[in-house]
């Protein structure tokens, strides 16, 4: 038999938190309990993300900050519209890399954009659609960087400053949403981690 459960669960964190890591993780504890999950990501969770995705993420050369605010926000109204929403509604949990606060955080704390007006545009792309609940995996930022190596896409190549930010970002995220999002302590190993994802799962299943 399985267990039927509709769930909108996101994964936040600076580049080289370790949460595609849980992620991973957190779907085959769910599969072995019999839940139906949807594993997805932004940008690129979508037929029309995955073009977007290799332009925010590989574009050589000039983009707008706006322009690129733009594309994470095309990329979400279409990845809710077309795969988030029908996926609940089918009483799957989805498990969804990066979501609403990764916009609040790169584009708006880090980029210097107004979060205000990125809350309302965030609003628009989800028409409201909010994530039941939001893990946030929080590393100090030197070990971010070590963990991302040296291979790095647009964002990533962003530099040590720019994540201190992000990670901040999410930090005042926290402190403003603490029903929805859940700080996870992500300096010690990927089991330590993982038990308090777990914990916290449990509790809501
Ligand atoms: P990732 O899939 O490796 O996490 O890469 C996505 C990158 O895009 C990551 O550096 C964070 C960045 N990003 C934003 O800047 N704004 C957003 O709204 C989203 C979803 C991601």
């Amino acid at each position: 038999m399985t267990n039927s459960k509709g769930l909108f669960i996101t994964f936040e964190g600076a580049d080289g938190c370790g949460k595609t890591t849980q992620i991973g993780l957190l779907n085959e504890y769910l599969k072995e309990k019999k839940y139906n999950t949807l594993t997805t990501l932004e940008p690129g969770g979508s037929d029309i993300g995955k073009n977007l995705r290799q332009i925010l993420l590989h574009h050589d050369g000039y983009v707008s900050p706006r322009a690129e605010m733009f594309m994470y926000l095309a990329d979400r109204a279409q990845h809710v519209d077309a795969v988030i929403k029908k996926a609940v509604e089918e009483n799957k949990i989805v498990l969804c890399d990066r979501h609403i606060d990764s916009t609040v955080a790169y584009q708006g704390y880090a980029r210097g954009g107004n979060i205000e007006q990125i809350d309302l545009l965030n609003n628009l792309a989800t028409n409201e659609y909010k994530p039941n609940l939001t893990f946030v995996f929080d590393v100090d930022s030197e070990i971010a960087q070590k963990r991302v190596g040296e291979t790095k896409d647009r964002l990533e190549a962003e530099g040590l400053e720019f994540h201190k930010k992000v990670r901040m970002g999410y930090l005042e995220l926290a402190k403003k949403y603490p029903q929805r999002i859940k700080v996870i302590n992500a300096n010690l190993t990927i089991e330590e981690v993982f038990e308090q994802v777990k914990k916290i799962i449990d509790e809501i299943l």
